[in-house]
């Protein structure tokens, strides 16, 4: 949460700030600001309230003077509401000192009495400006800005990524983090901080990942890394494998569009080079068959999205190792205690990979002798660098806030680990597992398929349910996590009431709410493969049918036993049972993006949310 980006180059930066903001954007839209040391070493600072083109439009009514070294925001609101005042860069030293900041500092309030018992004032209600303020105190102390900087983050508690730079010292700009993310951008002559790859990667693909409470300092020449004792350190480079082009819109009406039709190529990509001859092969997890072999227990810990695919995955994952699996939303798993053992393999899923959820019980577990693996999406990104051993979702960049096309990667990416798992530990004959590979190498193509054959159609139903104030979807078994993931969806995007329930559940409590005209989303199983799965389903449509519920069946081709009961039917290719969820998903994501179009919504910048939640 919070876009941050930094440079210092021969160029004018401003554009460049702006324009890495607008890829960063992502991350919280409350307000957007920038500060330039222009040419005559004077610090220019201009923020407001809302998103990155309030900004833009201010800056092209009122220009700033510009300069070549420059740090740029984007807010997500956590201390103090999201005005002009509040937004970021803080300015500290008369102006001369300009801080920005991702995460938030626990013990601000501390440091606030402390700061304003020698006299010192604050304009916004930020943990930030805080922050700013010590640091000005430690300047004017030391007028040397590196100094300065580990003499204040190590006063800090809590989680943080801050840019700082001050006009008397052009051509620097100085960053730290713990719990939040930085990386590093080389480029030739110039240098670029931002809070991931996207704040730079029009410019260099060359990148370094910081570590943990590590302090860098950049200038056009070089990039010199410390710890926060000032020894210096060694970091990881690594290559951004994915182009400016694969961020951008690229004629799409919205991110989100764009990231469903690239469902297919996520699942591709994230099967590319991890399969031989019918025998997955991840070159990540070379040495850990020891590992797979020992371990007992599997648990997974994820948030949101993320951890609906983990269910989809539990499913899959027990019934080919025959390892029990349990899934757990990371923020509740790290505060109850949980029975961790180092046969435990702790599988972590996040997209951004900065999730502060999922980070905490990722160290968590490691602290308690589990062993990590993290399937992530995000190269460079803290949670892989924090595990054990990582599985890289290759679904490419997702820039809207609501996660599509990383959710089919994050379950792909979980099939292959277990069918790799399990032919390790032998519960799966070779057999078998070539099968169920070539399960998964014919989805991309039946995704494709139902693209081309159901967009137009839900698109015009999405069109229709416009005024539609509550929509309830039902799944059993593996379409009971895509119930939960079609709610979640139409929730975060339309603003509309959903819930998803297990078919099952409904008898207990749910069928309550059913009334005439209540849109229902039923995700009926294949029959083929589960007669007695198939038709239990069938059964629940006719008890919410019995009610007047209108009822919207997502069913495999040629199922004719739903047509009777359905209001509308969306077909879905014939696939195995367990590889159905891949299908399934796809209207449902559809669905959503288009309810939310159809209300004249922004359908990549919901209310409220961001894309990355560094925050707990
Ligand atoms: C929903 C959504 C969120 C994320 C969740 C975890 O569309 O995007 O629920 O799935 O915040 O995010 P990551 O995967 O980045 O850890």
């Amino acid at each position: 949460m919070c876009g941050i980006v930094g440079y210092v180059g021969p160029r004018p930066s401003q554009d460049i700030l702006l324009a890495g903001l607008a890829r960063l954007e992502y991350r919280g839209y409350d307000s957007a600001g920038i500060a330039v040391i222009d040419r005559d070493g004077d610090l220019g600072m201009r923020k407001r309230a809302g998103k990155l083109s309030m900004l833009r439009d201010d800056l092209e009514r009122h220009p700033l003077a510009d300069g070549t070294t420059g740090i740029g925001h984007t807010r997500w609101a956590t201390h103090g509401g999201p005005t002009d005042v509040n937004a970021h860069p803080h300015l500290a030293d008369d102006g001369k000192l300009a801080v920005i900041h991702n995460g938030i500092i626990e013990n601000f309030a501390d440091l606030k009495v402390e700061l304003i018992s020698e006299g010192y004032e604050f304009q916004s209600e930020t943990d930030t400006e805080v922050a700013a303020v010590l640091l000005g105190r430690e300047y004017a102390a030391s007028h040397d800005l590196v100094a300065a900087f580990r003499a204040t983050v190590v006063r800090l508690e809590g989680a943080f990524t801050l840019l700082a730079m001050h006009q008397e010292q052009p051509g620097l700009v100085v960053g730290a983090r713990r719990n939040s993310p930085l990386v590093i951008g080389l480029g030739e002559g110039e240098n670029f901080l931002g809070s991931d790859v996207a704040a730079f990667v029009e410019h260099t693909r060359d990148a370094l990942a910081i570590g943990q409470d590590q302090i860098v300092a950049i200038t056009p020449s070089g990039v010199e890394v410390s710890d926060f004792t000032g020894a210096a350190v060694e970091v990881e480079p690594f290559q951004v494998t994915w182009d400016a082009s694969a961020a951008e819109k690229g004629g799409w009406s919205s991110f989100m569009a764009k990231e469903v039709a690239e469902e297919p190529e996520a699942v591709a990509n994230t099967l590319r080079g991890r399969i031989r001859d019918g025998v997955v092969v991840i070159p990540e997890l070379d040495g850990l068959d020891e590992l797979f072999a020992e371990i007992t227990r599997v648990v997974v810990i994820a948030a949101g999205t993320a951890a609906y695919a983990g269910l989809v995955g539990k499913y899959a994952i027990e019934q080919w190792t025959r390892v029990p699996v349990e899934v757990e939303l990371a923020h509740e798993f790290r505060y109850r205690d949980p029975v961790l053992t180092p046969s435990t393999l702790v599988i972590s899923i996040s997209q951004s990979g900065e999730t502060m959820d999922t980070l905490m019980a990722v160290k968590y577990a490691r602290e308690r002798g589990a062993r990590t693996l993290s399937i992530c999406n995000t190269q460079g990104a803290t949670i892989p660098r924090e595990s054990d051993a990582i599985v890289y979702t290759h679904a490419g960049p997702e820039v809207a806030v609501a996660s599509t096309k990383a959710f089919v990667a994050q379950i792909t990416a979980l099939y292959l680990l277990g069918l790799h798992v399990a032919r390790v530990r032998g519960a799966l004959s070779a057999t078998e597992v070539a099968q169920h590979v070539l399960e998964l190498e014919a989805i991309p193509r039946k995704i494709a398929k139902v693209l081309d054959a159901e967009s137009a159609r839900i698109s015009q139903l999405a069109h229709w349910m416009a005024d539609t104030r509550s929509v309830l979807f039902l799944g059993r078994h593996v379409g009971y996590p895509i119930a939960l993931e079609g709610a979640l969806k139409l929730k975060e995007i339309t603003y509309i009431h959903a819930e998803g329930f297990a078919a099952g559940e409904l008898k207990h409590g749910p069928i309550a709410l059913i009334e005439p005209g209540q849109p229902v989303f039923v995700l009926v199983p294949s029959p083929r493969e589960s007669s007695l799965l198939h038709d239990k389903v069938v059964s629940n449509i006719q008890e919410i049918r019995a009610r007047g519920a209108r009822v919207i069946v997502v069913a495999e081709e040629g199922d004719a036993a739903v047509l009777p009961f359905a209001d509308e039917v969306l077909r879905i290719p014939l696939a195995g049972p367990l590889f159905e969820p891949l299908l399934a998903v796809v209207p449902l994501h559809l669905f959503a993006m288009g309810l939310a179009e159809a209300k004249g919504l922004d359908v990549d910048q919901p209310r409220n949310l961001a894309k990355s939640v560094t925050v707990e």
